[in-house]
């Protein structure tokens, strides 16, 4: 595990940021995995901003979401797709073809995860997966309790999660279940990159840090992966104390 401290929370931001456009500016057909939340947003900001600065090419590049909510209607302005068309896809003009989301309209939630699997395994798997963290330790919506082994499937939303996500929620209930890449899922793919900003996950992040293979934190399963990178802002790193 490769940790950067940042000296700030926009210099964490524009780290990540930087890693995405460097690696499609040095390999154009990349396969990038997307989270969204709230700590993302700046990171999109500064990639659409760096990203037309530098003029770098994404036609060849393909994204794929890293969950969607259940049960929502189609482009519901609440919805992954739609925060990642907002902040992503128009703004840089990328085409609706360069994007796979979890297929929530599909009949069977388990036919939707294999299907997903089976997407994923056709791009040839993805090359680097941006993650934020939950204040419970979840990673994609991979709640405490979740498999390291476990794919692409329904998962039900913990009551810590949808407190800390309604207030993004404005139009309808807040959806209690989600289709999710899974802790394998995310494992499978060649670098991953775990963003924490802000104090609210500063307790999540000592605890990965003192931490392995915790199924009530599932961000510790992170840490056997050979390419993993956290990147920290002060506030998030301001409760380690590394048992070393
Ligand atoms: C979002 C996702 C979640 C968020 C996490 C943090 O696609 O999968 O794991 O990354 O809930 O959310 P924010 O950034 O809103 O604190």
């Amino acid at each position: 595990m490769r940790i950067i401290m940042s000296q700030s929370k926009e210099e964490a931001i524009k780290v990540v940021a930087d890693m995405i456009l460097e690696r499609v500016q040095s390999h154009p057909t990349s396969v990038i995995g997307l989270a969204t939340g709230k700590t993302m947003e700046p990171v999109y900001q500064t990639l659409v901003a760096e990203s037309k600065k530098n003029r770098v090419d994404y036609s060849k590049a393909f994204f794929f979401m890293l969950d969607e909510y259940l049960g929502l209607p189609l482009d519901h302005p609440s919805s992954f797709k739609v925060y990642i068309q907002t902040h992503l896809m128009h703004p840089l003009d990328l085409k609706p073809s360069q994007f796979a989301f979890p297929p929530v309209h599909a009949e069977s939630p388990a036919e939707a995860g294999a299907h997903y699997e089976q997407s994923l395994k056709e791009s040839g798997g993805v090359d680097l997966q941006i993650l934020g963290i939950g204040t419970n330790g979840h990673i994609g919506f991979n709640e405490p309790g979740s498999l390291k082994t476990s794919r692409t499937r329904l998962v039900h939303l913990t009551r810590e999660t949808i407190a800390a996500n309604k207030s993004e929620f404005k139009h309808g209930s807040f959806p209690e279940t989600a289709l999710s890449m899974g802790i394998g899922t995310i494992l499978d793919s060649r670098s991953v990159v775990l963003l924490a900003t802000g104090k609210s996950k500063a307790d999540a992040i000592k605890f990965l840090l003192n931490h392995h293979d915790v199924a009530d934190c599932p961000a510790t399963y992170l840490k056997d992966h050979p390419h993993f990178t956290l990147v920290l802002d002060p506030e998030a790193a301001s409760k380690i104390n590394l048992k070393i």
